[in-house]
């Protein structure tokens, strides 16, 4: 059987721990239970309609989206399966207004979980990959419950950040500060087993993801960027490139993972109101965090979405990330922009985007 040589999660973890022996096993369990919430999630996801879960919750969370019934369960899922570990200080999640407290009658530890229990979840109807986005960071404090302020660290405290996929096979891709590498559930020993170690991002790719019917309200260094990728071979990229959208950002970060590849999902002037469409907390930081473990680069146009300090549980970002020359070259047009981006030639071609603004 090919999976018996194979090191499963506990495994690795126990082997990770050996290199830090000051560490108790409390990261351990926290990372364990994250993993057995994320089989519970795989389950109700694989019954699909037979589990009678599919559908709208009839409610909206704190970000005015509406709710499926499996994101409440994912979200409860989380909660109940980390409450009671006496490893957690607090949670904060995408489908609570607030941060969650851990019931007095459990124990209170080092750390802070803070998740997006479905990401992606428009797709969970039609049975297109879905997952979990976890993010762990280190408590301020273990004798008082924590407060939102203590939350709000930057993406580069983390001390490990994760999610799994629900797609063809579940898988747990996770990094606790050494690379990142990747876990296939094996169904028959109900296990995640090491599949992909140390996964490595290419530096350089052809491939990008953007959600292009948000043409019209692109910056100037986004629009210039995915003009450049269109016009292939015949512009100053020299190469065609293709073009990816799931619209589950863990899948597209599992692809670029796997393969590398550029994601944008830009700030943009659609709503003025948010400053872009992912979380930070919850989003942003566990995949930046993934993605620079894995040698590529994680930004928000202007500088490391890692380095942002938070101000809002559940503040919203603009976010790029994948292969690191692609991730640079965005950067760089963002620090030197265009003089007049009216005058630049690609912009008068009848490209989709500029189709796409005329016809607004
Ligand atoms: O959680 C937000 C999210 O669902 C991401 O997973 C995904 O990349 C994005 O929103 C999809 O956005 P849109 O509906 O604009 O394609
Ligand atoms: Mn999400």
């Amino acid at each position: 059987m090919k999976n018996d040589n194979r090191m499963t999660l506990t495994q690795f973890l126990i082997e990770e721990r050996r290199r830090f022996p000051q560490a108790a096993g409390d990261f351990n369990s926290l990372i364990l239970n994250v993993a057995l919430v994320c089989k519970r999630i795989a389950g109700h996801v694989a019954a699909g309609e037979l589990g009678g879960m599919m559908g709208s919750a009839s409610a909206t969370n704190v970000q005015g989206e509406e709710q499926k019934k499996l994101d409440v369960v994912s979200n409860d899922l989380f909660v109940q399966g980390n409450n009671w570990g006496g490893y957690l200080a607090g949670m904060v999640s995408e489908e609570m207004d607030l941060p969650y407290h851990i019931p007095d009658h459990y124990d209170r530890g080092p750390y802070l979980l803070l998740f997006d229990p479905l990401d992606g979840s428009s797709n969970i109807d039609i049975n297109i990959s879905v997952g979990s986005i976890f993010s762990v960071l280190r408590a301020a404090a273990t004798d008082r419950p924590p407060t939102e302020q203590d939350f709000l660290q930057p993406g580069k405290n983390q001390v490990a950040a994760g999610y799994a996929l629900y797609g063809p096979c579940t898988m747990f891709v996770l990094s606790v500060g050494s690379g990142v590498h990747g876990f296939t559930l094996c169904p028959q020993l109900g296990e995640f087993m090491l599949t992909h170690p140390n996964m490595k991002i290419p530096p350089e790719t052809q491939e990008f993801a953007i959600n292009a019917s948000n043409g019209r309200f692109w910056e100037d260094p986004v629009r210039r960027y995915v003009d450049e990728c269109i016009a292939g071979k015949s512009g100053i990229r020299g190469k065609d490139f293709n073009m990816r959208w799931i619209a589950s950002m863990v899948a597209d970060a599992h692809r670029i993972l796997m393969r590398g590849g550029v994601f944008l999902y830009p700030r943009d002037t659609k709503d003025p109101a948010k400053a872009g469409r992912l979380r930070l907390l919850y989003e942003a930081n566990p995949i930046g965090y993934l993605i620079e473990q894995a040698g590529g680069r994680a930004s928000c146009g202007g500088h490391p979405v890692l380095e942002v300090k938070p101000t809002d549980i559940h503040q919203r970002i603009g976010l790029v990330f994948g292969s690191k020359k692609e991730v640079e070259r965005i950067e760089d047009y963002h620090a030197h922009p265009r003089e007049e981006a009216s005058s630049n030639p690609l912009f008068h071609a009848s490209s989709l985007f500029r189709v796409a603004e005329s016809q607004a």
